[in-house]
């Protein structure tokens, strides 16, 4: 990673968790006081989104609000980052639940539901689902019509046709073989349709044109799937301590990824190739999307 770009994640990172200290996870907007039966589930919720994750879906939503090239705009684009890291938090507590992947260590930490317990592990993130979609719809400046394109991006990347459709996919996959079309629409599903809104919303918050939104949907489109492959690669080449989540979970439960149908190499590759169609993408963006490029890079070159 580039000093230039490990800056720029960092400038992001902070941004955002000032964010999520300010906007905690049971906040109101109207500044409620949070009543006390409540203050565990505020608790546990804090205990997932605090430190930790790489927030790189955020860093993509700033990113691409500031590839537009368009003055730097209002509070739509803080909720829309805030909104996205809200989700993908809630689908990692889900995704380790016994029913799920059943895992222990997240983020460095035990995860959600050995901290705490399976049914606050399912309430959290629920609650971080809806609390996600209020977030975007309180945004004070934005238009009307930014907010809903926001909101449809986000809904169908989170939803049976997104996420939740790829993770319905995922845990009916174990042991069983699947064909390379088959795990690039999982992996697309499952990981790729969050960053990819995560890329829409940013556009959408940077008053985008039709062009640019479609070429950042495009640049998503590469980049959350080599995210995946990324992470398959990852789950047989790291440890658990540098990932902060434990290794070896795919092979172990018996799971179709990049790195059994194609090897280790070939996963390399694969990822390589999608980060090229990726960055081909955003030729019309010139410099101001120079972040997003660099983004792009890391994606396929981290180590966690
Ligand atoms: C992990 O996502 C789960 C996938 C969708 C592959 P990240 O690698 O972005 O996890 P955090 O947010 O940094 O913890
Ligand atoms: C998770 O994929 C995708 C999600 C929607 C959370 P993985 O199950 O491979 O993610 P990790 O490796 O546990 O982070
Ligand atoms: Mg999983
Ligand atoms: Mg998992
Ligand atoms: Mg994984």
């Amino acid at each position: 990673m580039t000093a230039a770009v490990a800056a720029y994640i960092q400038q992001c990172q902070t941004r955002l968790n000032r964010l999520l200290e300010h906007q905690p996870a049971m906040g109101r907007s109207d500044g409620a006081a949070v009543p006390d039966a409540l203050l565990g589930l505020g608790e546990a919720s804090h205990y997932s989104l605090a430190n930790g994750g790489k927030r790189v879906r955020p860093v993509l939503v700033y990113a691409a609000a500031e590839a537009t090239g368009n003055p730097l705009p209002n509070s739509g684009l803080d909720h829309a980052a805030l909104a996205v890291e809200l989700v993908h938090t809630y689908s990692l507590i889900h995704d380790d639940l016994p029913a799920l992947d059943d895992d222990d260590l997240r983020r460095g930490k035990p995860s959600q539901h050995r901290a705490y317990d399976d049914a606050t592990a399912i309430l959290v993130g629920d609650g971080l689902q809806a609390r996600a979609f209020e977030r975007l719809t309180a945004a004070p400046d934005p238009d009307p019509g930014q907010i809903v394109a926001m909101v449809t991006s986000l809904a169908g990347a989170a939803g049976p046709r997104g996420m939740v459709g790829g993770q319905f996919i995922d845990i009916r996959a174990i042991d069983s073989d699947m064909d390379l079309p088959r795990l690039v629409a999982m992996h697309s599903l499952k990981t790729g349709a969050l960053i990819r809104a995560s890329l829409v919303l940013g556009g959408v918050a940077g008053r985008a044109s039709d062009s640019q939104l479609a070429a950042l949907d495009d640049f998503g489109r590469h980049i959350g799937l080599a995210f995946q492959v990324v992470d398959d690669i990852l789950d047989v080449e790291g440890d658990s301590a540098t990932l902060g989540k434990t290794g070896g979970k795919d092979s172990a439960a018996n799971k179709p990824t990049y790195v059994r149908l194609l090897g280790l190499d070939g996963a390399r590759k694969e990822a390589r190739r999608l980060l090229g169609e990726g960055l081909d993408s955003l030729g019309e963006f010139g410099d101001a999307a120079r972040h997003l490029r660099e983004l792009a890079r890391y994606i396929v070159e981290r180590d966690r």
